[in-house]
């Protein structure tokens, strides 16, 4: 009870850590705290305090008590690292999300947003308004898709599309993903002016530039036409059933008849009758839900169990939504980041209407007893 009680101190010395760049001094070797308070400018004694804290918390390992090394933890808060959380950890801890977090209760009393009213505007508004913490967050989509991407492009087969449209898709690292792994395909990322100039130096360094167009524009007027495939990561659950009905009717508007929309979410995470509603009000069908449940190691595997906890628990979500007025689906599939290879790993193709018996048409989920899927009333 204790150490649930006290998580967040913890979690707030890791943003100390993380935003100070102590695992970028660390990799060149071991350091000891005055080294560290030195070359940061902080208070030396405090500094040890918190080495040893996080020490206790395997983030850190300690030498005699006098020097401090990176743990593979931490080896996840270097700048450059593959899937480098960095970024995410200066983010969500940090500036904006954690004074609303603080601001919980205004959620659960009035089902309203707590950033909007700690802030007085939305997260998007405030990033216009902070381009510092903007630039912080797009590196921390950036790193985060970097651990997941792999997973959607091995979840779902998208070589059956000649243009796939990624709406929000921030500074590109999913599409990018996408197309390398599918020479055949072009594709439009799409997102706010001042993410997309920041994209575009990306997709040239990917070398997909002359595959992929880059688009300004506002998700609630309009998306680019000409897909026949738009997907959406960490996207529909940022909002509510009316904004999200807009975004998907944006779409609707555009997308071709055999087109496919598909949902990568978590954070707002709607259930199999939420997500019925949300499709069927923007002119989808939902055909049916699965549910898998998350397993204790990371896509990668490379992190260890005491960092996956948090999401161990979390299930492992994403939807697959068909234009077909007669034939659209919805499935939930995973929190991709938190999913193991070896335990999810299933091939679905939600073209038709009809239901996969008894599990994910050519699913080879190894956990088939905590899927549930429902077939569509209609
Ligand atoms: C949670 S981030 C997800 C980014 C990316 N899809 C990923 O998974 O890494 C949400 C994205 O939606 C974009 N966004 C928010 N409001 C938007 C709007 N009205 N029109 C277009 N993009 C918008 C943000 O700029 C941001 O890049």
């Amino acid at each position: 009870m204790l150490q649930i009680i006290t998580n967040f101190w913890t979690t707030r010395a890791v943003y100390v850590l993380a935003k100070l760049g102590i695992p970028d001094l660390l990799k060149s070797g071991p350091k000891s705290a005055p080294e560290l308070a030195g070359l940061t400018g902080m208070h030396a004694p405090s500094m040890y305090r918190l080495l040893r804290a996080l020490a206790s918390a395997g983030m850190l390992q300690t030498e005699a008590d006098v020097r401090f090394a990176l743990t593979p933890m931490s080896e996840l808060l270097v700048t450059d690292a593959p899937g480098s959380m960095r970024s995410f950890v200066v983010s969500e801890l940090g500036q904006e999300h954690y004074p609303a977090w603080g601001n919980f209760m205004h959620s659960i009393q009035t089902g309203g947003i707590a950033f909007d009213d700690h802030f007085g505007m939305d997260i998007w508004q405030y990033f216009q308004q902070n381009p510092e913490d903007a630039a912080v967050f797009n590196d921390s989509m950036s790193g985060m898709t970097a651990v997941v991407n792999e997973k959607i492009t091995s979840l779902y087969d998208f070589s059956r599309f000649n243009k796939i449209v990624d709406v929000g898709g921030g500074h590109g690292g999913l599409i990018t993903a996408i197309l390398k792994a599918n020479p055949q395909a072009f594709g439009v990322l799409f997102d706010a002016e001042q993410v997309i100039s920041g994209a575009r130096p990306k997709l040239e360094a990917a070398g997909v530039a002359d595959r992929c167009a880059a688009i300004a524009g506002d998700f609630f007027e309009s998306v680019p036409a000409g897909g026949d495939a738009y997907i959406m990561k960490w996207i529909i659950h940022d909002w509510d059933d009316e904004k999200a009905t807009r975004i998907l009717k944006n779409i609707r508007s555009k997308i071709p008849q055999n087109g496919r929309v598909i949902i990568v979410d978590g954070g707002k995470e709607r259930s199999a009758r939420e997500f019925d509603q949300l499709l069927t009000s923007a002119g989808f069908r939902f055909l049916y839900f699965a549910n898998a449940p998350a397993a204790s190691r990371s896509a990668s595997g490379r992190y260890p169990q005491s960092l996956a906890i948090s999401s161990a628990h979390a299930p492992i979500r994403g939807a697959i939504v068909s234009n077909n007025a007669r034939a659209s689906a919805a499935v939930r599939v995973s929190r991709f980041f938190a999913a193991n290879p070896g335990k999810v790993k299933c091939q679905r193709d939600v073209t038709s209407n009809t239901q996969p018996a008894g599990g994910m048409s050519g699913s080879t989920c190894s956990a088939p007893a905590a899927l549930s899927i429902k077939r569509s009333a209609r």
